[in-house]
C-alpha cells in the first residue's frame, strides 16, 4: 500500500450541531474517491477539514510526510499553527463549491497566483502553464477577463484550472461539475 493521504476520526461540530462524527478516508496515488450525501450532510465541511480551512475538533491527518494530530496541534502557538497549515495546503488543490475566484484578479492572475507566490516558480513558466491549462478547459480567450465577466460554468472551469496549476498531490473537488453541461464534464 502506498497511501499518500489519510485522515482518521475527523470530528466537527458547529455549536450544538455535530456535523462530522469520526470520518476517515485514505487515498493511494491515482485514487479517485467520491463522497455522496444529501444536501447539508457535511460533504463540504469534510473537504474543508481535510485542507484545514475548517479546523476539525478531533482526528489526525497524515500527508506529505507530516502527521497532524488535532489534539496536539491545538496546543501549538498561533505562528507555528499557521506555518503548519500553510505547508499542509501547499500541495492540495481545491475547487470550491462556490468557485471563489479572486474577484479583483483576471482569470490568468487567479491561476498564476499560487505557482508564483507560494511555490516560487518563475512568472514566465507559471504563465505558460496557466495558458496551457486554460486551453485544456476551453477558456483561452477569457484569460484577461475578471470573474464577474464569466458565466458560472466558465468560473468553475477557471477554478479547476487554478487547482491544477500547483501540480497538487491531492485535489479536493467540491461538486466540481455542478455548473457544467454534460458535454463539458469530461
Ligand atoms: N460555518 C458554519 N457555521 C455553522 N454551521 C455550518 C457552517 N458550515 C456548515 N454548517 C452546517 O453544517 C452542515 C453541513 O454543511 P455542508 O456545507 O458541509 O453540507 P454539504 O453536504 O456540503 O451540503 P450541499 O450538498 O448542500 O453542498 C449544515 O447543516 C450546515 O448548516
Ligand atoms: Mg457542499
Amino acid at each position: 500500500m502506498n497511501t499518500i493521504f489519510s485522515a482518521k476520526g475527523i470530528e466537527k461540530s458547529y455549536g450544538a450541531v455535530k456535523v462530522l462524527r469520526g470520518l476517515s478516508v485514505e487515498a493511494e496515488r491515482g485514487d479517485v474517491i467520491a463522497i455522496i450525501g444529501s444536501s447539508g450532510s457535511g460533504k463540504s465541511t469534510f473537504l474543508r477539514c481535510l485542507n484545514l480551512l475548517e479546523m476539525p475538533d478531533a482526528g489526525r491527518i497524515d500527508f506529505a510526510g507530516r502527521t497532524l494530530d488535532i489534539a496536539q496541534f491545538s496546543r501549538l502557538l498561533a505562528r507555528e499553527k499557521n506555518r503548519q497549515i500553510y505547508e499542509h495546503r501547499k500541495h492540495i488543490g481545491m475547487v470550491f463549491q462556490g468557485f471563489n475566484l479572486w474577484s479583483a484578479k483576471t482569470l490568468l492572475e487567479n491561476i498564476t497566483e499560487a505557482p508564483i507566490h507560494v511555490h516560487k516558480r518563475s512568472a514566465k513558466e507559471s504563465i505558460q502553464q496557466a495558458e496551457e491549462l486554460l486551453e485544456t478547459v476551453g477558456l483561452s480567450r477569457f484569460k484577461n477577463a475578471y470573474p464577474k465577466q464569466l458565466s458560472g460554468g466558465q468560473q468553475q472551469r477557471g477554478a479547476i484550472a487554478r487547482a491544477l496549476a500547483i501540480n497538487p498531490s491531492l485535489i479536493l473537488f467540491d461538486e466540481p461539475t455542478s455548473a457544467l453541461d454534460p458535454e463539458l464534464v469530461g
